[in-house]
């Protein structure tokens, strides 16, 4: 047993699919959560500042008392685990491995679509994954960098969303993909939009939900699961406007986070 803290963090409000998936899993873990909202968006940046990034939350983070951090970001996931790794000596799981996981088990035609933030499709890390498990997977990557911006604005099911998306994910339909792996943790909240456009046939991997299958996986086997739920159970910080992201994130985890969502300055990491 181990009751310490889960950390868990994101460029914004994505990871909160990830955070949802584990309450839902794992009721009685403790979660510490760090969105970088005054630095997002990740994706659109330098391998560079993602890493640097990446390196101050995980700073943050263990600022905590935690036992495990779940990156629940898709951009740092592809492009910054292997220093994190190398950097930091705690458990460390990210989102590629067990959404390429998912899809390959989903898929009955072998025709994989990818999409993921601008960093995400550069670096590749989701067709490696899963022709590492199922070689001959066809995979096709698409960047749709206006995803996030959307879903961080609440505007997931608006009209624009849906027009933005038909021209993202129409080559989609051509190749006859059977399953989508939404490699960025904000685009599960695009679900229905997405699902306008591609239709319900094919299966829509939620990279966050497939990670808190993972770390229950993880914290089982190895003995980590959390017996003792602390007082302040879930603990959500942000680097700006604590308004904004609660407010959304209402909206994403279903519940009301008001009162447990503090600002910290990120830049003394
Ligand atoms: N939610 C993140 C991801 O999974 C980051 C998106 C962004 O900040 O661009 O990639």
């Amino acid at each position: 047993m181990n009751n310490k803290y889960i950390g868990v963090f994101d460029s914004g409000v994505g990871g909160l699919s990830a955070v949802k998936e584990i309450i839902k899993k794992m009721p009685d873990e403790n979660i510490v959560y760090f969105g970088d909202t005054g630095r997002v968006p990740y994706g659109t940046r330098s391998n560079e500042t993602i890493t640097k990034y990446a390196i101050s939350d995980m700073k943050f983070l263990k600022s905590h008392d935690i036992k495990l951090v779940v990156v629940a970001c898709g951009t740092v996931s592809t492009v910054a685990l292997p220093t994190l790794k190398d950097e930091f000596d705690i458990p460390i799981i990210g989102v590629v491995e067990p959404a390429a996981i998912s899809a390959c088990n989903a898929t009955k035609n072998k025709k994989i679509g990818v999409i993921g933030t601008s960093g995400t499709i550069r670096s590749n890390k989701y067709e490696e994954q899963i022709k590492s498990i199922m070689p001959d997977a066809l995979v096709k990557s698409i960047a749709c960098p206006m995803f996030v911006p959307l879903v961080e604005n609440n505007m997931a099911d608006s009209e624009a969303a849906y027009l933005i998306a038909k021209d993202y994910l129409e080559d989609f339909i051509s190749m006859g993909i059977d399953t989508l792996v939404l490699g960025c943790t904000h685009y599960p909240h695009l679900k229905n939009t997405i699902k306008k456009v591609l239709g319900n046939d094919v299966t829509l991997i939620d990279s966050g939900a497939a990670t808190a299958d993972f770390v229950l996986e993880y914290l089982t086997k190895n003995n980590l699961l959390c017996n003792k739920t602390f007082d302040e159970q879930y603990k959500y910080f942000v680097s700006d406007s604590v308004e904004g992201f609660s407010k959304i994130a209402d909206v994403f985890l279903g519940r009301n986070i008001d009162k447990m969502v503090k600002k910290i300055d990120i830049e003394r990491y």
